[in-house]
């Protein structure tokens, strides 16, 4: 195999140069961290699950038109993706509090917001991704005024969609996370969802039994991680051709 150059490992992902300028490829690793980054492990069969259910949803918000930067899927590990320039932030939104929410404003975990809730985090591993208001996005130029609108706007149509998505199969949306990047297309630059959208980046509840489905198994000591992803993977129907 050609030996591909490598532009960037985070915690989760690797990104290696695309076959075509303005594209990468984005490796799902196995590995889980959580507590920036003082909890690891590595658990075997998450990439794939990811890979899998990421794909799934960037698919379903492309079919809604909600822009994002996937491609296609290559093999069981890895997608093809457009070359983005990131934007620093990342964007929570709450249907339920829970975790940091529920911690920071002394809410019952469980208990439905008032209204979704948007929040936005400073991306900086340095400093644990603090929270950030608007002030800050625009003081620091992380991002215009119009880009916050459009990516509030967009945020609210990807919760709608991945509310509806997994009420259908039996699970609760109580929170997400997503990550945006600008797309240059000659004088044009457009918003486009980035990353992954994958149990690792949601809180996911069985409707019935409240079993949680996603990485607070992990960042709880839990267990069964990668079978409750694997739950989750099942009842979207993306393991249909693996199983
Ligand atoms: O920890 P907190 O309650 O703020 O997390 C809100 C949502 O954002 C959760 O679904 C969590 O999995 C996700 N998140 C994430 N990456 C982070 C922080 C939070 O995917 N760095």
């Amino acid at each position: 195999m050609a030996r591909r150059k490598q532009i960037y490992e985070g915690k989760a992902k690797i990104l290696f140069e695309g076959p075509e300028p303005g594209t990468l490829i984005q490796y799902f690793k196995d590995d889980a961290t959580a507590f920036n980054n003082q909890k690891r492990a590595v658990l075997e069969g998450k990439g794939v699950l990811n890979n899998r259910i990421s794909e799934f949803i960037m698919l379903g918000l492309e079919r809604i038109g909600v822009p994002t930067h996937f491609i296609r899927r290559l093999n069981m590990r890895e997608q093809l993706i457009r070359h983005v320039e990131i934007i620093p932030l990342e964007v929570v939104v709450r249907n339920v509090a829970a975790g940091s929410i529920a911690k920071r404003l002394g809410l019952e975990e469980g208990s439905a917001l008032p209204r979704s809730v948007i929040e936005f985090y400073y991306k900086n591993d340095a400093l644990g991704d603090p929270m950030v208001a608007e002030e800050h996005i625009t003081a620091f130029n992380w991002a215009s005024p119009q880009e916050i609108d459009d990516m509030m706007a967009l945020a609210l149509r990807i919760n709608d969609f991945l509310a509806g998505l997994f009420a259908g199969v039996g699970i609760r949306l109580v929170d997400f996370k997503v990550e945006f990047g600008r797309q240059y297309e000659g004088d044009m630059v457009r918003l486009v969802v980035a990353d992954e959208i994958s149990p690792d980046s949601c809180r996911l509840w069985d409707m019935e039994s409240g079993d949680i489905m996603d990485k607070d198994r992990f960042r709880k000591d839990l267990g069964g991680v990668t079978e409750a992803y694997r739950e989750v993977a099942r009842r979207l129907g993306v393991l249909r051709d693996v199983e």
